[in-house]
C-alpha cells in the first residue's frame, strides 16, 4: 500500500506532534481553540487571534433546539435512542449552504472579489457593486447576507468585527463584505450580513481556504448538537416527537380503479 503524506499529525510510539508541537506541551499550554487553529492553520494563534477564534466558535455553536441542525440531532435521538454519534451526523448533516455553511459560498465570492480588484486595479466598492448586480440579474442570493430571526441586524457580527480590528487581522475581506452590504441596501433593500458572512470574512482575512467557512462552523455547531442530545436523552421519552402532518394527495384509491 502507498505510505499516506500528511503535514498535521505525526505520531508515533514516544511522541505525538501536531504541526510539530509536542501534544504535551500543548496540553499543558494551549487552549482547545488554539489547537483547532493550529489543526487548520500551519501556527499557532497570536492572542487576539485566539480570543477572535474563540469568539466565532462561541457564535455558532447552538442557536435553540429549532435551528435545523439542532431539531434533526433531536429527532434522530427521539427514534435511535442507541447511538448518540448519529444523532450528532445527522445534524451535521443538515448544515449546507442555506443552514451554517453560507460562510464557504461567501468566501468564495470574497476570493473571487478581491482577485478580480487586484487584476483589474478597480476598486472593492465597484466589485461588490457588480456582484451584487449580477445577483440581482440572476434572482440569486448572496451568501451571507439575510437571517430569518436576526431581520435587521444580527448582533454577533460587530463583536466579531471589533475582536478582528483588536486582533490586527481586519482587512479586504471585511471591507469587502461591508462593500456588499452597502451595494445590497442600494440595490435590493437594506439586508443584514449575518455570522456566516462575518466568519467568512475574518477567515479569508486569515488567509484560511473557502471550504473552512462550512468546515469551522461545523467544529463550533457540534458542541451544541452534543449538548442537544443530551438533553433529549435524559429530559423526553422515545418517539417523543410528533410532526403534525396534513395529507393532500390523492383521495382513496377504490379497488380496481
Ligand atoms: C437566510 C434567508 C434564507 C432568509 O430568507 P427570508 O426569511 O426569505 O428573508 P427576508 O424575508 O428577510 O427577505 C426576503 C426578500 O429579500 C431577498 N433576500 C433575502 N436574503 C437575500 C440575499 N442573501 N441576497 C439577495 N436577496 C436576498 C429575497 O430575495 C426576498 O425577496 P422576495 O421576497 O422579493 O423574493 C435568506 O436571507 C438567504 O437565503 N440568505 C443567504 C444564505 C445565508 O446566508 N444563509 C445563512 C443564514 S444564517
Amino acid at each position: 500500500m502507498d505510505t499516506w503524506r500528511t503535514a498535521i499529525v505525526d505520531a508515533g510510539p514516544d511522541h505525538i506532534r501536531v504541526r510539530g508541537h509536542d501534544v504535551l506541551d500543548l496540553m499543558r499550554h494551549a487552549t482547545f481553540t488554539d489547537v483547532i487553529f493550529l489543526l487548520h492553520h500551519d501556527r499557532l494563534p497570536s492572542p487576539g487571534e485566539r480570543r477572535l477564534m474563540d469568539a466565532i466558535l462561541v457564535g455558532v455553536a447552538d442557536h435553540g433546539a429549532g435551528a435545523p441542525s439542532c431539531a434533526a440531532a433531536r429527532l434522530a435521538a427521539s427514534g435511535n435512542r442507541q447511538s448518540p454519534a448519529a444523532a450528532i451526523a445527522a445534524g451535521v448533516l443538515t448544515i449546507g449552504d442555506e443552514h451554517g455553511g453560507a460562510g464557504s459560498g461567501c468566501m468564495e465570492l470574497i476570493i473571487a472579489g478581491l482577485e478580480q480588484a487586484r487584476r483589474d486595479g478597480v476598486s472593492l466598492e465597484a466589485v461588490a457593486d457588480r456582484n451584487v448586480a449580477d445577483a440581482t440579474a440572476a434572482k440569486t442570493r448572496l451568501p451571507g447576507f439575510g437571517h430569518r430571526v436576526h431581520s435587521t441586524i444580527d448582533p454577533r457580527v460587530d463583536v466579531l468585527f471589533t475582536l478582528a480590528h483588536d486582533a490586527g487581522v481586519a482587512g479586504d475581506g471585511i471591507r469587502f463584505v461591508r462593500a456588499l452590504e452597502i451595494a445590497i441596501a442600494r440595490r435590493i433593500k437594506p439586508i443584514p450580513l449575518n455570522i456566516d458572512g462575518a466568519l467568512a470574512a475574518i477567515l479569508t482575512d486569515l488567509g484560511l481556504p473557502a471550504m473552512a467557512g462550512k468546515l469551522i462552523f461545523i467544529v463550533g455547531r457540534v458542541a451544541g448538537l452534543s449538548a442537544e442530545v443530551l438533553e433529549e436523552y435524559a429530559r423526553e421519552k422515545p418517539m417523543r416527537i410528533k410532526i403534525p402532518v396534513q395529507y393532500d394527495g390523492v383521495p382513496p384509491v377504490k379497488n380496481g380503479q
